[in-house]
């Protein structure tokens, strides 16, 4: 059997070094960064680690909104969600995470963009 993704992202410590720079990258990010200005950064960075352990094979202890319930009313463009996209593609190298790997994440994110942008 194949390791699963979770797995070859770095299980649970990897992932959370993964999401910790990704919202760094989010804060850093002129695109987006306004979007987090009220933002509890610890939360945030819990959630998204949460959210992506659960989504890549992990443990489900994810205790936040659907991404349609959470991005609902924020009228969030596509180019918003590119620069998150972005952000996600920067951590990934980061964290010295393969191509392969890359891609998987990359078309999960890419998946949710319907129930995120402009909804
Ligand atoms: C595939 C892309 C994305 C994923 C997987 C994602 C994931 C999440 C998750 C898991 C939460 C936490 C929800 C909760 O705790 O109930 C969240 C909240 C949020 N997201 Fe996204 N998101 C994405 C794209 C975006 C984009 C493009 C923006 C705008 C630039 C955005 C802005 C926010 C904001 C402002 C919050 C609330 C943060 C807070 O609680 O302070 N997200 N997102």
């Amino acid at each position: 059997m194949s390791q699963s993704l979770f797995e070859r992202l770095g299980g649970n410590k990897g992932i959370t070094a993964l999401t910790s720079d990704l919202v760094d990258n989010h804060l850093a990010n002129p695109a987006i960064a306004n979007r987090f200005m009220n933002s509890d950064v610890a939360t945030v960075k819990n959630a998204a680690a949460m959210f992506m352990i659960a989504g890549t094979g992990g443990e489900n202890n994810y205790k936040g909104k659907d991404m349609l319930a959470a991005h609902r009313g924020m009228n969030i463009s596509a180019l918003e969600f590119m620069a998150v996209l972005d952000d996600a593609l920067v951590a990934l190298d980061q964290s010295k995470i393969g191509q392969r790997e890359q891609e998987e994440v990359l078309f999960i994110l890419y998946s949710m963009r319907s129930d995120i942008v402009l909804v």
